[in-house]
């Protein structure tokens, strides 16, 4: 089945192993691949950070254990029913506001629930699925307000140089090596393995720059981790500036862990992207001024799990997220050469700083389209009130049809990288710009 669009958010609210919100991932310089040796101190990040929760939300007592087997899902308001009055399959609502509605699932009707809705609505009808009661309540409510950072563009000295060594080669090959992968589905072995290649290649494109460290993920609910790359800012480093892809690959909509399911546009493209920039901040020796981050998440394909954990923490944790980039799919020419800027589920600001980044470094054009709903990940992080942005290879409707399925390969994209190119020099520049070089340029004497 060829993919026409749907919107499932399940995010399930489950507990996040992750250290780097709270300030606890300092010890940590390279790849923590080993799973089993990882839990251990992984569990008791995942306790400290709860209780920081606790003492952030002034609340003694722990919330109540989610109930097996059972997601809380929220639907926003907009997307409850089809512009034709056609209700979504879910039953009654628990709880509503004028913003959106809860209902109570179980976990199992997931992948069904997402498929009828697929069919019924096609790219209306977003939902987010929680852990607990709780944590859906809290989507009747509106987000805070994003912080307000200014955005400039004023390195273009530093920029230009760098940004014109990106190689069509370079990211062909990470895409080949990803989509060799038989799936990186989010419980299959090989979605972790595929990771874990991701961890090790970042910590190793890394090395030049200073204090980079390397942190695998673990979500609690299924094996396949998230992966985060820090490059500690020099003068703010509690700013964040966050540059994510998901990593994760299905087919159909129901997934299964044995399928084919190469992913070479949705979303080893997105993946390639961020990695390239990787590689071209690190041979440069950059040195940042606020702190970056690249984010390589888990699970996305079955409702944007892993990016939702970890923008959930980061909020429960006060961390400070300046701005957001997503890259999901850079590598299908569908509309011809420009850069499409999503305009919904954005925040506007970042959106125009991503504009002006296009025009500025890419040479492409910038254009703009509409997922019609939370189609990546840049979703969940908008809906923590952080702000975020997205760019995506061509008009919504123009996109890769082949993803989801056996034929999301290389071959089906061209044969090349050669869109995504333009897309590793806006990743590139957006690193440079948004969290600006430290003193003397930011890079490494090598490098000057
Ligand atoms: N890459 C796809 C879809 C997409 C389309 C992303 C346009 C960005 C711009 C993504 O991985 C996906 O399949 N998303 C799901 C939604 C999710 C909440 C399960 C979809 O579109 O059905
Ligand atoms: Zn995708």
């Amino acid at each position: 089945m060829a993919y026409k669009g749907k919107a499932v958010m399940a995010a399930a609210g489950s507990l996040v192993l992750l250290a780097a919100a709270v300030g606890i991932q300092a010890a940590v310089t390279g790849p923590d691949f080993d799973q089993g040796v990882a839990a251990k101190p992984a569990l008791a990040a995942a306790k400290a950070a709860a209780r920081l929760e606790g003492a952030l939300s002034g609340v003694e007592q722990a919330p109540p254990p989610p109930e097996e087997g059972v997601v809380w899902i929220s639907v926003g308001k907009d997307d409850l029913t089809h512009p034709s009055g056609v209700d979504i399959p879910l039953g009654a609502p628990v709880m509503s506001s004028a913003r959106a509605s809860v209902y109570r699932v179980t976990e199992d009707r997931l992948p069904a629930i997402a498929e009828q809705m697929h069919d019924k609505f096609h790219k209306c009808g977003g939902f987010f699925a929680h852990g607990t009661r709780e944590e859906a309540a809290k989507d009747l409510q509106a987000p805070p307000p994003a912080a307000a950072v200014a955005f400039t563009v004023d390195q273009g000295a530093v920029v230009r140089p760098i940004v014109a060594k990106a190689q069509e080669a370079e990211i062909r090959s990470t895409i080949e090596t990803l989509a060799a992968y038989n799936n990186r589905y989010y419980t299959a072995d090989t979605g972790v393995q595929a990771a874990q290649w991701i961890g090790a290649r970042w910590s190793q494109l890394a090395k030049n720059m200073p204090g980079a460290s390397l942190r695998m993920v673990t979500h609690s609910g299924w094996k396949q981790p998230s992966v985060v790359l820090t490059v500690p800012g020099s003068e703010k480093p509690e700013e964040i500036v966050v540059l994510g892809g998901h990593l994760d690959s299905i087919s159909g909509w129901g997934g299964g862990g044995g399928a084919r399911a190469p992913g070479a546009d949705d979303n080893a493209s997105g993946i390639a992207t961020l990695t390239e920039a990787v590689r071209l901040l690190g041979e440069a020796g950059f040195r940042p001024k606020r702190t970056l981050q690249f984010m390589g998440y888990a699970a996305e394909e079955v409702g944007l799990r892993g990016s939702a954990d970890i923008a959930k923490q980061y909020k429960a944790a006060g961390t400070k997220v300046v701005a957001v980039i997503q890259f999901d799919m850079t590598n299908y020419p569908g509309s011809g050469e420009p850069i499409f800027l999503l305009t919904d589920n954005v925040d506007p600001s970042l959106t125009a700083h991503l504009k002006k980044l296009v025009e500025a470094y890419t040479g492409v054009p910038a254009a703009e389209t509409r997922c019609g709903y939370g189609c990546s990940d840049h979703a969940s992080w908008t809906r923590s009130g952080y702000p975020a942005s997205a760019a995506f290879e061509s008009a919504f409707d123009t996109m890769n049809h082949q993803i989801h399925t056996d034929r999301d390969t290389l071959g089906n994209a061209g044969g090349d990288a050669r869109h995504s190119v333009a897309f590793a020099k806006l990743a590139t520049a957006f690193a440079i710009e948004t969290a600006k070089p430290a003193g003397a340029a930011g890079l490494a004497p090598a490098s000057r």
